[in-house]
């Protein structure tokens, strides 16, 4: 049987490339490039997007089910509202930079539009930072085998792979090579 990597490197591993692309955009946004910054921006959403279904789909789940059966993970329910509140911030915040940079196109008014995204992605980078600490530290951990038994650590690691091939159509040339 062909042995997976764990639920956490494969998130962990996802972590650091997003966070790639999210500088990817920030250069892009640095040079004024407004083509370049919306498909670098774009394919960072969409990436966001699938690294946040894998969690919400997926992985969330069975924490909260691991967490359940010990005293000493009260506070993993809470932890995982939180950082279900920051996915939908990081959406919401994506989806208004997009379409500022969309209206760009149309309009023109480089200037303060870049100024507005700026601001969205430096919002949205910082919570990212704390965000990603935290399930690194405190939620990824309990998708270990340690945790779970080999099977389901297995098909956990499987399902989650699986989400993060999902690429959106319009991306299937950045998809990597298998
Ligand atoms: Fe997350
Ligand atoms: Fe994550």
């Amino acid at each position: 049987m062909k042995l997976l990597p764990s639920v956490p490197d494969i998130l962990y591993s996802d972590h650091v490339e997003l966070d790639t692309l999210l500088h990817a955009t920030l250069e892009a946004l640095d040079v004024g490039d407004v083509a370049r910054t919306f498909e670098e921006l774009d394919f960072f959403w969409a990436r966001l997007a699938m690294h946040i279904r894998a969690e919400h789909l997926r992985l969330f789940p069975v924490v909260r089910e691991v967490a359940e059966r010990s005293a000493e993970l009260t506070d993993i329910p809470l932890l995982l509202d939180g950082l279900r509140e920051d996915h939908d911030f990081f959406m919401r915040g994506l989806a208004r930079a997009i379409k500022a940079l969309r209206l760009v196109f149309h309009f023109g008014n480089e200037e303060e539009t870049f100024a507005i995204v700026r601001d969205l992605i430096g919002e949205i980078a910082a919570r990212l930072k704390i965000h990603n600490q935290i399930e690194e530290e405190r939620i990824y951990p309990l998708a270990a085998e340690n945790c779970l038994d080999t099977a389901s650590a297995n098909e956990l690691a499987s399902s989650v792979a699986a989400e993060l091939d999902k690429y959106p159509n319009r991306f299937a040339g950045r998809a990597p090579v298998k």
